[in-house]
């Protein structure tokens, strides 16, 4: 397999997994550790998902408020960790959506100053507009139909996509105009099964589902709803495959206990001087704490 010119995954190898049937696995990533953890597992794509709004930076239920410069500064962070993987920056809301022309310039921000692959961004309609402009500028663009949560608002909540045959078929147009208008793959995102299947068989190029069923080219999951570091609700559609929140709930509560008990540090997490010095300091050590009683001997 040939490499990129920073030896990250050639974005042309996509299109190839596809045509051999090779699943493509994509994660989202946030920070450094977890762009290391995913690479050594085989990941192909970290993508520094605008959900870091919810799942990084405390916002409660919308990827809305995430802004250019955190999406920067994460991506950054990714990308610096990254070898393998290919990395896509998210664009978040309002980086895209005014005009062309300030599309360009912020997708054209991701790729220079934090250094990603290609960017994503939500959507088709005016969309469609944003992406060949993208790409017109030589930046590689994914797409995401289906539930686009930036526009959670308008589609009534965090709903399924597609459910109905002219929805479907909406959805699927969506798909098909992103591929015309050049992207190199598109994500599904909460469509029936069914839908996301005809959807893969007619794009040429890769689909990433996330609660899209099993037949798209790949998956995409986030990272700490995987893990189990979100708390609270989930989506159906993930799957943990760890419990990391309670480990660090454990982990936090021991430590606490130990500290407020005397019981760390111990011996074992501690420096010790050698022995002469001990005594020339805890001597010196007395003689400053008592300069009295010195002056008293002589
Ligand atoms: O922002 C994100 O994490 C995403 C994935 C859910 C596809 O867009």
């Amino acid at each position: 397999m040939s490499t990129s010119p920073r030896g990250r995954l050639p974005l042309p190898e996509l299109a190839e997994m596809k045509r051999r049937g090779e699943k493509i696995v994509m994660v989202t990533a946030y920070d450094a550790p977890g762009a290391r953890f995913a690479e050594d597992a085989g990941v192909d794509i970290l993508l520094v998902g605008d959900t870091a709004a919810m799942v990084v930076l405390g916002h409660d239920g919308t990827t809305v408020p995430v802004t250019m410069d955190e999406m920067l500064f994460l991506a950054r962070t990714v990308s610096r960790a990254a070898r393998r993987p290919l990395v896509v920056g998210d664009m978040p809301f309002g980086s895209y959506q005014v005009s062309d022309e300030e599309a360009v310039r912020n997708a054209i921000r991701f790729v220079k100053e934090a250094r990603t692959d290609a960017v994503k961004l939500e959507g088709a309609g005016a969309s469609l507009s944003r992406v060949r402009a993208i790409v017109g500028a030589g930046i590689p663009v994914m797409g995401h139909v289906g539930l686009t949560p930036q526009s959670a608002t308008m589609l009534g909540g965090f709903k399924t996509q597609g459910k109905t045959a002219d929805a479907a078929r909406r959805v699927v147009e969506d798909a098909l105009a992103l591929e015309e208008a050049g992207c190199f793959s598109v994500v599904l995102e909460a469509v029936p099964a069914p839908v996301a299947a005809e959807i893969k068989r007619r794009l040429t190029v890769p689909s990433i589902g996330i609660g899209a069923g099993p037949d798209c080219d790949g998956q995409v999951l986030v990272y700490h709803d995987l893990l189990g570091l979100t708390e609270g609700h989930l989506p159906r559609f993930v799957k943990r495959y760890a419990n990391l929140s309670r480990e660090i709930r454990d982990a936090l509560d021991a430590y606490v206990h130990d500290v407020r008990t005397g019981v760390f540090p111990d011996e074992e997490h501690a420096y010790e001087m050698p022995h002469e010095e001990r005594e020339l300091f805890d001597g010196a050590d007395h003689l400053e704490q008592h300069p009295a009683s010195q002056h008293g001997h002589d």
